[in-house]
């Protein structure tokens, strides 16, 4: 039994002891580049449905403020039209993080380095709560929200929002939740948090905003 202890004991030493290995292991961007060009290239590379393109600088303006932590975390929850963790479901972190960095390394000037990573805290979580947001908003609420069909407030178009926009996140995560004329309850989706149909609302709220891109558009 004593033996067992021991050799169980030491077994989960040393695979901790690799854990910890694997994870200092310093990130290689020409490991990620290898990576990103078997895996990556092709929607980045033509900035399909607005994925940053490697090197394009306009691309990564507001995303190397926001760091590489929070990029990794973007990436696992799969932003808009991408797959979680960006296609495949076994990368490790560290080659996750590898082309991560590869991706970020690519612009290279002065003023963009000195950018990166001097977003508030604040700012990356909300960048995440919107990506979240938008991937929920597309599985079901794009279905009329997108066209404005049925009198639903059109994503990205203030005018038809001039009735919405002005009441409270509580009250419109409430008529989303109850259902409202031609929206029936919850949206047409079920199994979701109070604060997930909030992040959806954020996310078409953003839409508002000036400056904001629709997803549909840079198809090329
Ligand atoms: C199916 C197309 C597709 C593939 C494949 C893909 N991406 Fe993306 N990626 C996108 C799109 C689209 C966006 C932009 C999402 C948005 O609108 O913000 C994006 C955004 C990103 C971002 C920025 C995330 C953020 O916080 O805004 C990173 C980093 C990224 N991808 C890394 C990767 C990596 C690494 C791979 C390969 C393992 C990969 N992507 C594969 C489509 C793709
Ligand atoms: C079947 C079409 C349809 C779908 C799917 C749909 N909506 Fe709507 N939505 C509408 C219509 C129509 C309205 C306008 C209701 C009215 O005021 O008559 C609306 C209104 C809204 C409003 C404004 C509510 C208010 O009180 O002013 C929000 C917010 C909203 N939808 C969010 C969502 C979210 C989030 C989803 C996905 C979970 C979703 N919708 C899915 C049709 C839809």
């Amino acid at each position: 039994m004593k033996k067992l202890i021991i050799s169980t004991l030491f077994s989960v030493l040393c695979l901790s002891a690799w854990n910890v290995s694997a994870e200092d292991k310093p990130l290689d961007p020409a490991a990620g580049k290898r990576l990103y060009e078997t895996y990556c290239f092709m929607c980045h590379d033509r900035g399909l449905s607005n994925a940053p393109r490697p090197a394009e600088k306009v691309d990564w303006d507001k995303l190397l403020p926001l760091g590489e932590e929070t990029l990794f975390k973007a990436v696992i929850d799969g932003p808009g039209h991408m797959y979680p963790k960006g296609i495949s479901p076994v990368w490790s972190e560290w080659e996750l993080r590898s082309m991560i960095r590869y991706m970020m390394d690519t612009v290279t000037d002065a003023d963009s380095q000195k950018q990166a990573n001097t977003a508030s805290a604040a700012d990356k979580e909300r960048h995440l709560q919107l990506l979240h947001g938008r991937k929920l908003y597309e599985q079901t609420c794009f279905k009329c929200h997108d066209y404005g069909d049925l009198g639903a407030p059109k994503l990205g178009s203030l005018e038809s929002w001039a009735g919405s926009k002005d009441k409270s996140m509580d009250a419109l995560a409430r008529s989303v939740i109850d259902g409202k004329n031609h929206m029936y309850a919850h949206g047409g989706s079920n199994s979701l948090s109070i604060n997930e149909f909030k992040s959806m609302i954020e996310y078409m709220l953003s839409s508002l905003e000036k400056g904001w891109v629709s997803p549909q558009r840079k198809c090329q």
